[in-house]
């Protein structure tokens, strides 16, 4: 078993969208280890993107994640990581594919929908940042 972490956005919160989301992600045979509703703090935010700091897309990411409430989640299935990033779909909803949850749900290579890590190493910092052991059911 693996496990990953993952952002329902503000855009698809705003929208009403985090129920639909769950239970796409629970068909999918992922277990919810963990799973709270946050609104991000401006550092939080530059904290957790802090990878893309340099990118032109930086501060307007920061005040878009930052707009309103968001679902965090840790997700566990065999090959988590992957399934997860499968499951979303391309960062740019026009490049993703039918039946992803970025097909279906996102707006814009920016207002997305949702998150995943992309890789082991990211996995095991993004979960620490959010969730407690004791919140890891
Ligand atoms: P994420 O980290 O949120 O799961 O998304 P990702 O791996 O698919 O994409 P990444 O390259 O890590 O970019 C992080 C988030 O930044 C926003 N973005 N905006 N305006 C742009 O060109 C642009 N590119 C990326 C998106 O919200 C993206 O998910
Ligand atoms: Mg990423």
């Amino acid at each position: 078993m693996e496990r990953t972490f993952a952002i329902i956005k503000p855009d698809a919160v705003a929208a009403g969208q985090a129920g639909e989301i769950i239970a796409i992600i629970q068909k999918a045979g992922f277990r919810v280890a963990g799973m709270k509703m946050r609104r991000l703090s401006q550092l939080e935010a530059e904290g957790f993107y802090a990878v893309h700091k340099e990118r032109p897309f930086y501060g307007s990411l920061v005040k878009f994640m930052t707009e309103g409430p968001v679902v965090v989640m840790v997700l566990e299935s065999a090959d988590a990581i992957k399934k997860w990033r499968d499951t979303m779909g391309a960062t740019n909803p026009a490049n993703a594919a039918e039946g992803t949850i970025r097909k279906r749900f996102a707006q814009s290579i920016e207002r997305n929908c949702v998150h995943g890590s992309d890789a082991p190493e990211t996995a095991a910092v993004e979960i620490p940042f959010f969730f407690s052991t004791s919140e890891l059911l």
